[in-house]
């Protein structure tokens, strides 16, 4: 719901309520001023929080505001202006370029309100990933404003969701300037909120890792001064997801403020968090400004990524629920945002490069005596390619491997049953391929300057429509031979020497940011053409596991790290934003192959069983033992799908909390159904201790209601669950798991 209201001068002003949460700004001279952003107030006009302090003399005043504590420099705004009074980071600055007069080449920018409108639902900007919502499930409210000097445009959209906690945020810059000259867009960020009230002692909470080890869960306390998650390597990337929140030191899973900041780009991003003297608090979030610089012509618009404000006052887990819901229900897409994923078997730790067709054919084999139902061929099928440095591009069988053929392959492996799924690294070229030779200007680079390897290849221009046309025919040239069913979209290496030959110098600041359209202008053109195909994104693990790859493939390999134990932080890492639907997760080989840790194939089934499940392993060597325990897992995949995809989920103890010192390690999660009716919890002990004791303190419960636990018939009373605990005492070893399946009588 969008209220507008008045303030005491009679400008305009908004408190957005969404789901439990508000957000209220109003306009003062002329300025967008933040007034709050958190859980739900009953006052429209707060305008009361705005700090009104009489300042020392070295803080500007704008030359026509005629009150002393109107500063630029201490006010919290929607969206900060650059060297004009506010020396905090910026959001936006704009130069106009080429023509000469007094404007040119500075970067003073001023952003003053004209107009707004509210309009149902969520307009579509443009090609871009975007949370979606009909006109029944969101409001927008649109606001005009403008650079009184150089007259350009901006326009805020606020998008409003009326269930969810949850505000979008998106700019568009409109060159519209008086002199109708270009304009260089320097700094767009897509969401700006100065909090004036924040805690004393908030963190900033988010996710960080490398290639391996994505997403690990790290809190720190604001600082006097910035500190910054971003990317510069082209992909969003395994080192900073695109995500951080707001919280209180004493916010836990459960209780107190969590305000989460999540940008739906795959590419170089920056989530800044700023605090003054004066404990304002400005979190920013948006295409990254360092190398960045957009030319607009007159009358041309350019349309920032959005941002996704995830609001909750019951702690991280709510925060999480509600970007679940948000990202599996109006953000991925397709036929199979909602259809159950094929528990599928992957050939990469089963085989790397070194196989044939009779050995896929066998791996099939066993896979469809256990009930998997999708075969995938990974990597090294193609060209010459039997190691990483050559043949990308080369999107040809092999035909020494394949002897078949890809047509005889995909129909033996259907015979058995399997749907046939295939790799790709599109955006991938290697030395000494076919393509290179035939279009060495498709290479990313920089004429004159040597270009760097990444795992024994360069990365193919994507800014260029040819290169994507080529990508688009021969990735649908494959598809029409055979009855593929699903893609594995691989990125394997992150951009250097930056650098398109099709771009004048002065757009050449543009490829970081024209490199992800043309990524998705391309993964979009593939799904309308190829709707049926299952697209499941990954980035040497998940190095782009972002909201906005998921509007493309709506599940993504979460990681290359897939010993079961070192998944624990990963995968709950990831559920701070993304649902188990988009984490793809497969049991692998033990030991592992990564980290050569020995687990039990029931361990590592409990922990795959949290997100898109398969395998990944020579299944012909598998003992009868574990094969049926494959059988079972599939099983319990098919029952537990909806519940663990549909439902809520519960993060009850991280890898890192420090459990009581006679617990050991241990870790916990659970889902509960949307009407409670049943509960699945998984427990791992990580490493356990002398005559451990464990309670596990379950979540989300009617507690008016008795539970049966399905495996011993003891009934349970809700409330005594999630404020007793379930008894889980016994000696579990290192590695050991436990699952437990409770029904509401
Ligand atoms: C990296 C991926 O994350 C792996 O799963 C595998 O597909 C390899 N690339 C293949 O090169």
């Amino acid at each position: 719901m969008i209220k507008e209201f008045l303030t005491e001068r009679g400008e305009p002003g908004f408190h957005l309520v969404a789901g439990d949460a508000s957000y209220v700004f109003s306009v003062v001279h002329g300025f967008l001023i933040h007034h709050y952003c958190g859980p739900k107030v009953s006052d429209d006009d707060v305008e009361y929080l705005m700090v009104q302090v009489h300042h020392d003399s070295t803080v500007p005043h704008p030359a026509d505001v005629a009150e002393d504590w109107f500063s630029c420099d201490i006010l919290p705004f929607e969206c900060p202006g650059n060297g004009t009074g506010d020396y905090r980071p910026s959001a936006v600055s704009v130069s106009l370029a080429e023509a000469e007069n007094a404007f040119s080449g500075t970067t003073a920018t001023e952003v003053r309100y004209v107009s707004h409108e509210i309009v149902k639902g969520k307009p579509k900007l443009d090609l871009q990933p975007a949370v979606y919502a009909d006109d029944d499930e969101a409001d927008t409210l649109i606001v005009t404003c403008k650079d009184p000097a150089t007259e350009v445009t901006f326009l805020f959209y606020y998008t409003v969701m009326k269930e969810l906690s949850v505000i979008c945020r998106r700019l568009v810059i409109k060159n519209q300037t008086k002199t109708k000259q270009p304009l260089d867009v320097l700094r767009a960020y897509s969401a700006c909120i100065d909090f004036a009230n924040i805690e004393p002692q908030a963190e900033l909470l988010h996710l960080w890792g490398t290639w391996g080890r994505e997403r690990y869960i790290e809190r720190t306390p604001l600082m006097h001064g910035s500190l910054s998650v971003s990317s510069t390597r082209g992909a969003s990337s395994h080192h900073h997801n695109p995500f951080a929140a707001i919280v209180t030191k004493d916010t836990t899973e459960e209780s107190g403020m969590a305000i989460g900041i999540s940008l739906v780009y795959s590419g170089n991003f920056d989530i800044t968090c700023d605090m003054d003297p004066f404990g304002m608090t400005r979190l920013m979030a948006g295409i990254n400004p360092i190398d960045f610089k957009w030319r607009l012509e007159y009358g041309e618009s350019f349309v920032t990524p959005e941002v996704v404000i995830g609001i909750s006052n019951e702690g991280l887990g709510k925060m999480s629920r509600t970007y679940h819901k948000l990202y599996r229900t109006h953000l991925c897409r397709g036929e199979w945002r909602d259809k159950e994923r094929p528990i599928l078997v992957n050939n990469w730790e089963a085989t790397y490069f070194d196989f044939t067709d009779e050995k896929l054919l066998e791996i099939a084999k066993t896979a469809a005596e256990c009930g998997i139902e999708m075969f995938v061929m990974d990597d090294g099928w193609f060209g010459t390619r039997n190691s990483s440095d050559c043949s990308m591009g080369d999107w040809w069988v092999n035909e020494d491997k394949l002897k078949c053929g890809l047509p005889k392959l995909v129909e033996q492996i259907n015979d058995m049953g399997l749907k046939f799924g295939i790799w790709f690294e599109p955006e991938a070229i290697s030395p000494g391929s076919q393509l290179i030779t035939e279009h060495p200007d498709w290479v990313m680079q920089i004429d004159g300057r040597a270009k760097s390897l990444g795992r024994n290849q360069y990365i193919l221009d994507m800014t260029r429509e040819d290169v994507r046309d080529y990508l688009f025919d021969v990735m649908a040239d494959t598809l029409s031979t055979a009855n593929i069913e699903y893609i594995k979209w691989d990125f394997n290496r992150n951009l250097t020497e930056a650098g398109s030959s099709i771009l004048p110098a002065c757009r050449r600041q543009e490829v970081f940011h024209r490199y992800v359209l043309g990524l998705y202008e391309l993964l979009d053109r593939l799904t309308t053409a190829f709707p049926h195909v299952l697209l499941e994104g990954c980035s040497s693990g998940g190095g782009r596991f972002d909201p906005a790859m998921l509007y493309y493939s709506p599940q993504f390999w979460t990681s290359d790290d897939t010993d079961a134990i070192e998944r624990l932080d990963i995968q709950m890492g990831t559920s701070m934003v993304y649902p188990a639907s988009t984490m793809s997760c497969h049991v692998s080989a033990s030991p592992n192959h990564q980290t050569e840790r020995v687990t039990s194939f029931k361990t590592r089934g409990d922990v795959a069983m949290g997100g898109a499940f398969g395998y990944e392993l020579d299944l012909t060597l598998l003992s009868d033992e574990d094969k049926a325990m494959i059988k079972k897992q599939v099983a319990d995949y098919h029952k537990y799908y909806r519940l663990v995809n549909h439902g809520d989920m519960y993060r009850l103890i991280l890898p890192t909390d420090t459990v009581n010192g006679k617990c050991g390690k241990c870790a916990a999660w659970m889902y509960v159904a949307e009407d409670k009716s049943e509960a699945l919890a998984t427990f791992v002990v990580i490493r356990t201790s002398i005559h451990p004791v464990y309670f596990l303190k379950l979540r989300g419960l009617d507690p008016n209601a008795v539970y049966v636990d399905e495996a011993t018939g003891k009934e349970y009373h809700g409330d005594t669950l999630m404020n007793a605990g379930l008894n889980l005492t016994k000696e579990y070893k290192d590695g050991e798991s436990a699952v437990i399946h409770l029904i509401r009588k």
